[in-house]
């Protein structure tokens, strides 16, 4: 079937017209997707357009991702695949790297890592299992640059018992996307013993949780968040207000 015009696509938000023409365009090998995510990719994967990149996707399949992205991202970007399947390996094209390995393995990981690392973009659409999900996070996650995005996508596996999901099930990756949220907020604690500071806010600047795609924004950011006061042309920035927190010092006016 010929690609149908976007408006007949009916898919929500606005979208990069890569994405269309490249639908209308594809070549032999299959990809797969799904259609809202286009809108996703076109959010958080734009900034990423304009320069170089390292880019990581684990899970090949049939190869179809691979002139997709290729076609998407800079020219002179390095991109890497994964796939567990040895028969990935001869996918490959040109300006492509493919590796074989499995995503819950940390050595595989760590000589991924050690190849081709940092990576400014990941995208996990591996096995969908939830706890490789989270092993691949854990263990890429500190080698994702400091602007860096991690996406993990088809979360919605989170809801089934097959892949180690199911609702409010502990382990599902969407539980453990709903841990970073609170670890992104540890700075604002006031309770030491229940919810002590996480150095993982340190590098969590967002977590956005679209419909089957949960994106991880990192940017370091080694000190406490600090609030300003600007008037008259005037800034004030209160680097200490975190901590007279802690001590107890804060009354309720947020908006000093
Ligand atoms: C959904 S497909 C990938 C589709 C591809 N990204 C695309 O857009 O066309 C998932 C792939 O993940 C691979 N896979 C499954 N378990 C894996 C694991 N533990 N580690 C790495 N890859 C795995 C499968 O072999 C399969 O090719």
């Amino acid at each position: 079937m010929k690609a149908p015009a976007l408006a007949k696509l009916s898919i929500p938000g606005p979208i990069d017209p890569y994405f269309l023409q490249y639908l209308q365009q594809s070549g032999p090998r299959p990809l797969t997707k799904w259609l809202h995510y286009l809108t996703v990719y076109s959010r958080e994967l734009g900034p990423f357009r304009t320069r170089p990149v390292t880019f990581l996707e684990i899970g090949v399949f049939r190869g179809g991702s691979m002139p997709f992205w290729r076609g998407y991202f800079h020219p002179e970007s390095v991109l890497v695949f994964v796939d567990i399947n040895p028969d990935c390996a001869d996918l490959e094209i040109e300006g492509t790297h493919v590796r074989i390995g499995d995503q819950s393995d940390p050595e595989f990981l760590a000589r991924l890592v050690a190849e081709f690392g940092p990576f400014d973009c990941i995208l996990d659409d591996g096995s969908h299992v939830c706890a490789h999900q989270i092993t691949s996070f854990e263990r890429l996650w500190p080698h994702l640059t400091d602007g860096g995005l991690y996406m993990v996508e088809d979360t919605h596996t989170s809801y089934w018992k097959a892949y180690g999901g199911g609702y409010r099930q502990q382990g599902s990756f969407i539980e453990y996307a709903k841990d970073l949220l609170d670890a992104m907020h540890a700075w604002y604690s006031e309770q030491d013993t229940a919810f002590p500071f996480d150095p993982r806010a340190q590098s969590l600047s967002s977590v956005r949780v679209y419909d089957s795609i949960v994106a991880i924004e990192k940017r370091w950011q080694p000190d406490p968040p600090a609030p300003f006061a600007a008037s008259n042309g005037a800034l004030e920035i209160d680097r200490t207000w975190l901590a007279k927190t802690k001590a107890g010092a804060r009354d309720d006016d947020t908006s000093r």
